[in-house]
């Protein structure tokens, strides 16, 4: 395996890469190739410069005897990428289907920065439906700007102007290129850390969202969180992951409706 850094003390070694890799995978199910190792090296890179560590070897002591720079490097190799909007036609779907006059429980398992949850809310608010949403994450940086709410205004480009004035406060001087989900909206979700390998769901959902994040699991893990957020789904409750994402071939027991959209009988 090629080395990256012209610092000695930065060099990844291929040990270390299969040890670190190995981390990423126990903690998160997220797996790193030998592909990934540019990435790997780069995020650790990072991490070490933050913690002015100048050898893999004094880093990796240090994640097994530090728990928050544990946390800080599981949240450095997770990716986090999202906007609000994403994939929008679950959303449309739910609000053209379901009734409005029953509430709804839902979950959003991968929340990031909380784009998801909050493109969620307004498009429920906008159809007057009445709902509440637990948004969850590994990452403590993602939950802490989810509880923030606050967004560069490229994250809301495609959101329709209309939602846009109704649900979201422009910012004003240095933050006039951001804005904040107003509060009315924030009340009705909910944050907190959730790992979907290790923690168990504490209630059962009328609606789950858990996209874009199974991408980077193998198949053991995907049918393992796939069964676990299948047993919080109330009978008849919609379940959905990313487009790119699919759970055929795991016994599941739903129905496609639509794709990426899937029901309990
Ligand atoms: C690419 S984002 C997806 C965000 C959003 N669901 C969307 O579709 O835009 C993937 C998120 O999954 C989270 N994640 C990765 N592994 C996780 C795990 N084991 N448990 C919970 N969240 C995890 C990451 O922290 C990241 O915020």
């Amino acid at each position: 395996m090629a080395v990256v850094s012209s610092e000695k003390t930065k060099e990844l070694t291929r040990a270390q890469f299969i040890k670190l890799s190995g981390i990423v995978y126990r903690e998160s199910g997220i797996v790193l190739n030998e592909k990934k190792y540019n990435l790997l090296m780069a995020r650790l890179v990072r991490r070490m410069r933050k913690t002015k560590i100048s050898s893999v070897s004094d880093y990796i002591r240090l994640l097994s005897d530090n728990n928050d720079e544990f946390n800080e490097f599981i949240d450095e190799v997770t990716t986090n990428h999202t906007f609000f909007f994403r994939e929008n036609q679950h959303i449309e779907f739910l609000v053209n289907t379901l009734d409005n006059n029953k509430p709804l429980k839902i979950w959003c398992a991968a929340s990031s920065s909380g784009e998801e949850a909050f493109s969620i809310a307004v498009q429920l608010l906008e159809y007057s439906f009445k709902f509440s949403i637990f948004a969850s994450d590994i990452s403590d940086t993602m939950l802490k700007k989810c509880r923030k709410a606050v967004y560069p205004v490229q994250r809301v480009k495609n959101v329709p102007r209309s939602i846009l004035y109704k649900y979201f406060q422009k910012g004003k001087n240095r933050w006039k290129n951001y804005v904040r989900v107003k509060p009315e909206v924030r009340q009705h979700v909910q944050f907190a850390k959730y790992n979907l390998l290790s923690d168990k769901p504490f209630d059962t959902y009328d609606i789950i969202f858990c996209r874009n994040v199974m991408i980077y699991f193998d198949l053991r893990t995907r049918k393992n969180v796939v069964n676990a957020l299948c047993r919080s789904l109330n009978p008849g409750g919609y379940f959905f992951t990313g487009l790119s994402e699919n759970i055929h071939g795991l016994e599941h027991g739903l129905k496609t409706v639509l794709p990426g959209g899937y029901r309990k009988p």
